[in-house]
């Protein structure tokens, strides 16, 4: 018997008044749910495992939907994402109970699955800031930009402390020490959420990966965390604590595993840290088919998850796949059946995403709201990632002050395989999942574009990828740096710039071409050769869309303040090397930046 739109929201009105609030319209509607109505609220599916059969999701009134890396819609303009967002919330309203979907997504560093939005720097760049402000303003504005496509919980902020930049996901991290992680990781809590998680403009939060993501041995992406519980409670539990006091209303819990033991199946650290000690309220989510990884026997995997505590599991494969939904489903509702998962918990399971989509206002309204869509990529959004950039940037060296450069240069030779490449710019998770060279999003400058904008004379300016073009008497800017990538993909043994990058630097050194490098990295990298034979050199890390950013530090519009985020190797035989180590000889200490004097800041 489907209930009316009418009747549903008298009821939910009706208990808010009761004066009992959320809590009671949730007890209401639990009441007249069935068990497999419950177990669809704890199913999140991802988009390519459903959109050849969308009906799915009203026969199994699936809780929630996602955008994984992998996820390719059609038309990935605002207005495309925002069609497709549309379409799939309205089978919602097809299901007996009408509870409305939430929709997850990757939002890390902007909206940044949307072609147009402005892609923000990569954390490592906002730690590098030190600027909760900045932090908060690009979490706000990247909200702003997901409710205008309709999605509204992003996968973020990743509060990782990464502890060896082997690991291929240390660019999503603040940093490395607990302190600054937690205060960043906070503010994009407060920047996302709001005000009010009902607010049109807000996107719910998800602080991820629990526990311990960034502390794996080797920095092996999923690896193992092989650190006493002080240990893991000093370094790795404080941007938990200090994002749920910001609000965070859904956990991620990581691949890694905590000495030995998979933490998709801690009961421990979900159940009586997480839920328990730190009275976390709001939904825990596996990550992308995390609970698979526990063991081979799919029911085992289920049992020893829903028991530990996860409250939504994040499934990837679709009808005739193994460990798909519907088997999910039926194996999960089985284990109910025969009592290894108590009703209780599946009662706590779904009173959690409840009463997370109540208090998000989902009941009330589900769809786009089309004025915001006009905002995406707007000027104002570009300026505050723009603003976000220059404070990113860390000077490690500037000899002679060749920086900051004249506007009124003879001529500035634009160098470097990233000078002129968004893709490099941005990073991972841009567009596609792992990123790519290229102009993957429109809008945005290139370094190339912003250093043409800042001179008084463009034709001053000349692109010369190899440096070939340069001569005694210019001035070298050259851009070098990663390829992009994401996760595993990123986990390296060596940290060395590419041989075709030190071959610019050096090139141009042998022409006596006084050169500033300009590093596109998600990580410390070994820079030796490339530092010694430049007069200066900027750590950009990941910048995203706003190159003009770059271009402010580089002409002295903006004078340098970010600091290390992380400590930076001399060699890979450093690596691991993290302030407080007992030796402690990095070629940079972390907080470490160089600054200009006389140079006029902008604000
Ligand atoms: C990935 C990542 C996680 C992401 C999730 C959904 O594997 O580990 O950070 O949010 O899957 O894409």
């Amino acid at each position: 018997m489907k209930l009316s739109a009418a009747f549903l929201s008298l009821l939910l009105v009706s208990a808010a008044f009761a004066g009992t609030g959320t809590d009671a319209a949730v007890t209401a509607l639990m009441k007249k749910m069935t068990l497999e109505e419950k177990i669809g609220q704890m199913t999140q599916v991802d988009y390519e495992a459903v959109k050849s059969s969308p009906k799915d999701i009203i026969t199994y009134s699936l809780g929630s939907i996602l955008w994984g890396g992998n996820s390719e819609i059609v038309d990935v303009t605002p207005r495309g994402w925002a069609e497709c967002y549309d379409s799939l919330q309205r089978l919602s309203e097809k299901t007996r109970l009408r509870v409305p979907i939430l929709f997850g997504i990757d939002a890390v560093h902007g909206h940044n699955n949307v072609n147009g939005a402005v892609i923000f720097p990569h954390n490592v760049g906002l730690g590098a800031s030190r600027d909760a402000a900045a932090v908060q303003k690009a979490a706000e504005v990247t909200a702003r930009e997901m409710r205008g496509t309709g999605v509204h919980w992003a996968f973020a902020p990743c509060v990782a402390v990464a502890r060896n930049e082997r690991w291929g996901r240390t660019y999503e991290s603040f940093g490395e020490e607990p302190d600054l992680v937690r205060k960043l990781g906070a503010a994009h809590v407060k920047g996302l959420q709001g005000a009010s998680l009902a607010g049109k403009n807000t996107a719910l939060a998800c602080v991820k990966h629990y526990v311990g993501d960034g502390g794996t041995t080797n920095g092996k992406d999923q690896g193992n965390t092989e650190v006493d519980e002080a240990t893991l409670r000093a370094l790795h539990l404080p941007g938990y604590i200090d994002a749920i006091e910001a609000g965070a209303l859904s956990v991620m819990v990581s691949y890694n595993s905590w000495n030995g033991n998979k933490m998709h199946g801690n009961r421990y650290l979900i159940t009586d840290v997480l839920k328990g000690e730190l009275k976390f309220r709001g939904l825990v989510v596996s990550d992308w088919s995390g609970i698979d990884q526990l063991s081979p026997n799919y029911a085992y995997a289920v049992e020893q998850s829903i028991n530990a505590g996860l409250d939504m599991v994040m499934i990837t494969t679709g009808p005739g796949r193994p460990n798909n939904y519907e088997t999910f489903i039926r194996t999960l509702a089985k284990l109910v059946k025969a009592k290894t998962v108590s009703m209780a918990r599946i009662d706590d399971a779904v009173r959690r995403i409840l009463t997370v989509k109540m208090e998000m206002g989902l009941f009330e309204s589900r769809y786009t709201d089309a004025a915001l869509l006009a905002e995406v990529g707007s000027p104002a959004h570009r300026d505050a990632a723009r603003d976000a950039v220059r404070r990113s940037l860390v000077l490690l060296k500037n000899q002679g002050g060749l920086l900051p450069l004249r506007a009124d240069a003879r001529r500035i030779v634009v160098a470097g395989r990233s000078a002129d490449d968004i893709g490099a710019q941005c990073g991972g998770w841009t567009i596609d999942w792992q990123g790519k060279r290229g102009p993957v999003v429109t809008g945005g400058t290139t370094v190339l574009q912003a250093v043409k904008r800042s001179v008084s004379n463009p034709s001053a300016v000349v692109h010369s990828p190899d440096g070939r073009l340069a001569d005694s008497g210019d001035v070298a800017v050259v851009v070098v740096g990663e390829d992009p990538y994401a996760e595993m993909f990123g986990d390296r043994e060596d940290l060395a710039l590419a041989p075709e990058d030190v071959a610019v630097v050096e090139r141009l050194a042998a022409k006596g071409v006084p050169t500033v490098v300009v590093l596109f990295s998600g990580r410390p990298m070994i820079i030796g050769p490339a530092l010694e034979k430049s007069a200066a050199f900027v750590a950009a890390w990941l910048p995203g869309t706003e190159g003009d950013g770059v271009a402010d530090v580089l002409f002295g519009r903006y004078a340098p303040t970010a600091k290390l985020p992380h400590s930076w190797p001399r060699s890979m035989k450093q690596v691991p090397v993290n302030v407080g180590d007992k030796q402690y000889d990095p070629l940079f200490p972390y907080g470490f930046g160089l600054t200009y004097d006389g140079a006029k800041a902008l604000k």
